[in-house]
């Protein structure tokens, strides 16, 4: 397993933390909806209100076949396809993120229409031109070959398709406080700065349709999610059920990185002509 997987494996049974974390809060396993497990599965900064924009963005049907790079516990994908009713298939490099995706999928009844492979985002093995669209949420901070990356997404996609990325970026406020919910330190985060996404997403083939900075709102986000927790404690399934103890802190790190704009996040949206 390389570094990047090792940190996003915990110390195993994720997926009974996950089950007995419902059943204490009481949670009815036979009316699971993917909603329900937001606080856990959408992980990356202002959850399922971000996912929410980019189905907006993407334009899909039933008929659409969506891939999403870095898929992770397959919350994005499960918001897709209820949402819109596609089809998505994701691709991760953690294989026990795979497992507990392709687990809450039954469980929320979207295993039809949601599948999960291990596999490197920049490397899918999938043909040319074979999805309608693509995403990639909270992914490329951890790939340095960002133009691997945003080059195989237009190899994959059809002409006309669209391809959100919604990521972290660097920003003009100096280095980042690690630890963050993506790395430990440096040694396996690489943001990209804007003007980076702007010459990286061009010279892959992409037109950019639009480009929208969301760091007010990432930061919002975040200190009402602290706020919540001190009112009502933790929702039943948090980041932290695999994060571990750590994950107060990376908290704090990203309010303080956001505040001091050493990261922003940033969404772009893009056609293959
Ligand atoms: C912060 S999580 C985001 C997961 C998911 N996109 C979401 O928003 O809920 C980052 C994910 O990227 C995956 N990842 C990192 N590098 C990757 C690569 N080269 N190929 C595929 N997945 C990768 C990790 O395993 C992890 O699941």
């Amino acid at each position: 397993m390389n570094q990047i997987s090792a940190f996003y494996t915990g110390p195993g049974r994720l997926l009974a933390a996950i089950s007995s974390a419902l059943d204490a809060a009481g949670v009815d396993r036979k009316t699971l909806r993917a909603a329900d497990l937001a606080a856990v599965d959408e992980f990356h900064i202002r959850g399922r209100r971000a996912t929410v924009e980019i189905i907006e963005a993407l334009a899909l049907t039933a008929d659409s076949h969506v891939l999403d790079l870095g898929s992770g516990l397959g919350g994005p994908a499960r918001t897709l396809a209820e949402m819109s009713g596609c089809t998505v298939t994701g691709i991760d490099l953690t294989p026990e993120f795979c497992e507990v995706a392709t687990a809450l999928s039954e469980w929320t009844g979207l295993s039809g229409r949601t599948m999960f492979h291990i596999g490197d985002a920049t490397a899918t093995g999938l043909p040319d031109e074979s999805v309608d669209a693509a995403v990639t949420v909270h992914v490329a901070m951890n790939i340095p070959d960002k133009p691997a990356l945003y080059a195989e997404a237009f190899r994959v996609l059809r002409p006309g398709g669209r391809f959100v990325v919604y990521d972290v970026l660097q920003g003009e406020g100096g280095e980042i406080h690690y630890p963050v919910p993506w790395a430990n330190d440096s040694s396996t985060s690489f943001p990209a700065t804007l003007e980076d996404m702007r010459a990286f997403l061009p010279s892959a083939g992409f037109d950019v349709v639009s480009e929208v900075d969301s760091s007010d709102e990432s930061l919002a986000w975040f200190q009402g999610m602290l706020a919540k927790i001190q009112r009502e404690g933790p929702p039943p399934v948090t980041f932290s059920t695999f994060l571990g103890d750590s994950f107060a802190q990376m908290t704090a790190n990203q309010v303080a990185n956001l505040a001091e704009r050493r990261i922003r996040t940033v969404m772009f949206v893009c056609s293959r002509p």
